[in-house]
């Protein structure tokens, strides 16, 4: 099985949030269960700097306003994700100043329909055998970026009138759509028929996503709680009809954790390794990070914490109301974080107010992320709405019970700790209502179990124990594969990791 997963970002080249986490680690765990994987990214320069052996397959001539850019298709390696991978040569489109899709200034890059219509129509080149030695069974979209991907292959199917590969959509979050001005969709070379509802026009604009939802043979997202979510119209983003009338093609496949990444026991970025069994290494971390940070040097203190992208989505201005009453409770609190200049503003704020018990690092900082979660004795992730969340998962691996809010993968994820389960299941705290005061009663919780030390150190081991590999994972995306793609090779059974609970079966 040979599949082709399109994206814009890939861990550890380049990152902005957790999808290129996905994208670093799910083709490792295919390949583990027999599937040939090969990424195929736009050339950013942090992507082409972590390219190795880099051979010219092609000069691509894209259609429409795309002809004038001057675009080569690379083939070799990305040896730091241990992955074969295609990259975009563009200069034009995708060396910039800036991250891979806004300026300095956060201003999305004008022509972002083009920079990735080129990704998506690539995609389609390949599938149509742009690559004479390999040749995909099945296209693995991503997001916004890759969405016109299954529409340039059903364009190209119905030009040449021959069967291509079929194509699966993820949806890592529904609010960022790549919406773009209908006039834009005269340059990308589409039929113009596909400028209808259905089709890539969503309100009379050009939809990235929709094109995904739309032409995709099926479509994923990365929880069974988010799958649900977008198919009612308070999460639907205004897709949710497509998405209801789309629901038997449409599945939750939860993300995992990267354990060769996070795992306490083996990570060389912390000042001490530590494990369920044996915890002790958790305290030097955290004593070393509240030296680091200038937080008062105090062990039995409860140290809270955020890592996150400060925007609406994560609900952290709950955090920052209900930071005062954590404060008067004793705790400390540490946030790592960046995005909305208000809320970096606020929390620096709150540092500058209580030194000793908050501390703020604006800035993104993946070596200090790690040390900070395993430092911390909760972290929190309150967010309004939550595709899946990879922090409240790594924060399980670490020890720093999550707390969260009752959404999405997070629902997912966390078990509550009340009287009832926490001999059994808790293993965190969850909250519902999407006020400061449901999370200040969250956190009072936290509080009274941390009282209790045999009791938060049997939920903390439950909660390093919870197994969230990306063996699971690839088991139902492979499975997907097979139903998208059945006459292609098969892939050798793995009765270990086999899912039991595809709702087709
Ligand atoms: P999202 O993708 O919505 O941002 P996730 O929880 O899925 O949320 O993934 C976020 C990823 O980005 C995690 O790997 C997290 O550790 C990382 N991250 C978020 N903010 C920062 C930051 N400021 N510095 C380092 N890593 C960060
Ligand atoms: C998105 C979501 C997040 C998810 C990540 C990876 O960024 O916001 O919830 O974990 O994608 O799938």
């Amino acid at each position: 099985m040979h599949v082709l997963q399109v994206c814009a970002e890939i861990f550890p080249l380049l990152k902005t949030g957790g999808l290129a986490d996905v994208a670093g680690a799910l083709p490792a765990a295919l390949a583990a269960q027999g599937a040939e994987v090969r990424v195929l990214l736009p050339g950013f320069p942090a992507i082409l700097a972590g390219f190795e052996g880099g051979t010219e397959l092609a000069r691509l001539a894209p259609p429409g306003a795309m002809a004038g850019v001057e675009a080569r298709l690379l083939v070799g390696r990305l040896p730091a994700c241990g992955v074969e991978a295609y990259v975009i040569d563009a200069p034009a489109f995708y060396t910039r100043d800036g991250g891979p899709y806004a300026d300095a200034h956060q201003q999305p890059y004008p022509d972002n329909h083009l920079r990735f219509a080129l990704l998506g129509w690539t995609a389609a080149r390949l599938a149509g055998g742009l690559d004479a030695g390999w040749v995909p069974d099945v296209v693995h979209g991503h997001d916004w970026h890759a969405g016109l991907a299954p529409a340039y292959l059903r364009a190209e199917a119905e030009q040449c009138g021959k069967a291509l590969p079929p194509s699966l959509f993820t949806v890592h979050n529904l609010a960022y759509q790549g919406a773009f001005d209908a006039a834009h969709f005269g340059e990308l070379g589409l039929p113009a028929h596909y400028f209808a509802m259905h089709g890539v026009e969503f309100h009379g604009h050009l939809n990235f996503m929709k094109a995904g939802l739309y032409y995709a043979d099926r479509i994923s997202t990365v929880s069974p709680s988010y799958a649900r979510e977008i198919q009612s119209h308070e999460q639907g983003c205004g897709l949710d009809g497509l998405l209801r009338s789309r629901a038997h093609e449409l599945e939750g496949i939860l993300n995992g954790v990267d354990a060769a990444v996070w795992n306490p026991a083996a990570d060389p970025l912390l000042p001490a390794p530590y494990s369920a069994d044996d915890q002790a290494g958790k305290a030097r971390c955290k004593s070393a990070l509240q030296r680091e940070l200038g937080l008062k040097r105090a062990a039995g203190t409860p140290l809270f914490c955020v890592v996150s992208r400060l925007t609406e989505q994560k609900g952290l201005h709950l955090v920052l109301d209900a930071l005062p009453g954590l404060i008067a409770q004793g705790a400390q609190f540490a946030l790592l974080g960046s995005g909305d200049a208000g809320l970096e503003a606020a929390f620096r704020a709150a540092a500058e107010a209580s030194p000793a018990a908050v501390a703020v690092r604006i800035g993104y900082d993946e070596a200090f992320a790690h040390r900070l979660i395993a430092a911390s004795d909760v972290i929190m992730v309150p967010s309004h709405y939550e595709p899946c969340g990879l922090t409240q998962m790594y924060g399980l691996a670490y020890g720093a019970l999550p707390l969260v809010r009752r959404v999405g993968g997070l629902a997912d994820t966390v078990a509550d700790a009340r009287l009832e389960t926490l001999d059994s299941s808790a293993t965190g705290f969850v909250f519902e209502p999407f006020t400061s005061e449901a999370l200040a009663g969250a956190i009072a919780r936290a509080l009274a179990l941390h009282r209790r030390p045999a009791d938060w150190k049997q939920v903390r081991q439950r909660g390093m124990r919870q197994h969230f590999g990306w063996d699971s994972a690839a088991s139902r995306y492979l499975a997907l594969y097979g139903i998208l793609a059945p006459h292609s090779a098969p892939y050798p059974p793995n009765p270990l990791t086999a899912a039991p609970d595809l709702p087709w079966t």
